[in-house]
């Protein structure tokens, strides 16, 4: 099937500007959904600043202006264009949020269109019981940033469509990125093994193993990984990783149990890039 050439992507924060950004860049007409003025002047200027920077990198063809031309802001899901095919939400990590503006998506959209969420840990099982149309319903969970991160999860639920999973995994090829497709399930592929690793690089830093550095090092050079599990945390955010681990501790089991020191740092604010010091200190 032939993807649909207007998207819808709810929520412009750090990840929906990223996917409005890259959406925009294949030519996409986007229709981006921020409640209020001032909410929607900064998303707008996110995704125009990422624009910008594409097109410093030579990363942008047809320049950043005809992007924008394409970019429509609108205050509520339900103004979202009726023949709008695929709709991306990324609004913030709470069921009640979800639900609502996927439901009044939902509304507003043709039978046929589909309808992904961006969680990094929600049950989209859960989150598609309260749907009309479950069957349109699937994961695309992108990574953070998602103009240079290559991958895009792609999440099935128990009654999405196989058609619906196609084209997610289209979009995501058009995108220039790469799909995997992983069954509906606690922390999906990347976010199980990904913050496990980073829950006992934080044991290991309790015990006195080794320092940060070390514990980084012995991965990037030990094991090819391209970031440590201690600066992968820090470009995540504490504070989000301590989340995902509480969740993945009810749903999975002790093994992902919070480190003390992983809690300890979050109470003082210490939560990575985004406030200057986590596992590393950034100038
Ligand atoms: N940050 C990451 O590293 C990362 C990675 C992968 C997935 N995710 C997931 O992506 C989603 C968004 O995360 P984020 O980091 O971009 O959050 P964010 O807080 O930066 O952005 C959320 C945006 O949603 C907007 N919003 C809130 N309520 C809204 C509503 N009712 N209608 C329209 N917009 C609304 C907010 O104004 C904000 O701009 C979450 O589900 C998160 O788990 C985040």
């Amino acid at each position: 099937m032939s993807a649909p050439e207007r998207v819808g992507v709810i929520g412009g924060g750090r990840m929906g500007a990223g996917i409005a950004q890259v959406l925009l860049g294949v030519g996409t007409t986007v229709h981006l959904v921020e409640a209020g003025d001032a909410a929607a002047a900064a998303a707008r200027a996110r995704v125009a600043d990422g624009l910008e920077e594409a097109a410093r990198r030579g990363k942008l063809d047809g320049g950043v202006d005809d992007a924008l031309a394409r970019l429509h802001m609108v205050d509520s899901p339900a103004l979202l264009p009726a023949d709008t095919g695929l709709v991306v939400e990324a609004v913030p990590e709470q069921v009640s949020v979800k639900l609502q503006v996927l439901r009044a998506a939902e509304e507003a959209l043709g039978p046929d269109a589909v309808l992904a969420t961006n969680t990094s840990s929600l049950s989209l099982t859960e989150l598609a019981a309260a749907l009309d149309r479950p069957a349109r319903f699937v994961g695309m969970h992108f990574f953070n940033p998602v103009p240079a991160s290559k991958l895009v999860e792609v999440v099935v639920a128990p009654e999405t469509a196989p058609d619906v999973v196609e084209t997610a995994r289209a979009w995501t090829r058009r995108l220039g990125k790469t799909d995997v497709v992983v069954r509906d399930s606690p922390g999906f592929a990347s976010s199980r093994l990904g913050v496990l690793l980073g829950l006992e690089a934080i044991r290991m830093l309790e015990e006195g193993v080794a320092d940060a550095e070390a514990i980084d090092t012995a991965m990037e050079l030990g094991y090819r990984h391209p970031m440590g599990p201690l600066r992968s945390t820090d470009l995540v955010g504490l504070d989000v990783r301590l989340a995902i681990a509480e969740y993945l501790t009810g749903t999975l089991g002790e093994r992902f149990a919070p480190p003390q020191l992983l809690r300890d740092k979050v109470a003082a604010g210490e939560l990575g890039r985004k406030s200057g010091r986590g596992f590393h200190t950034y100038s």
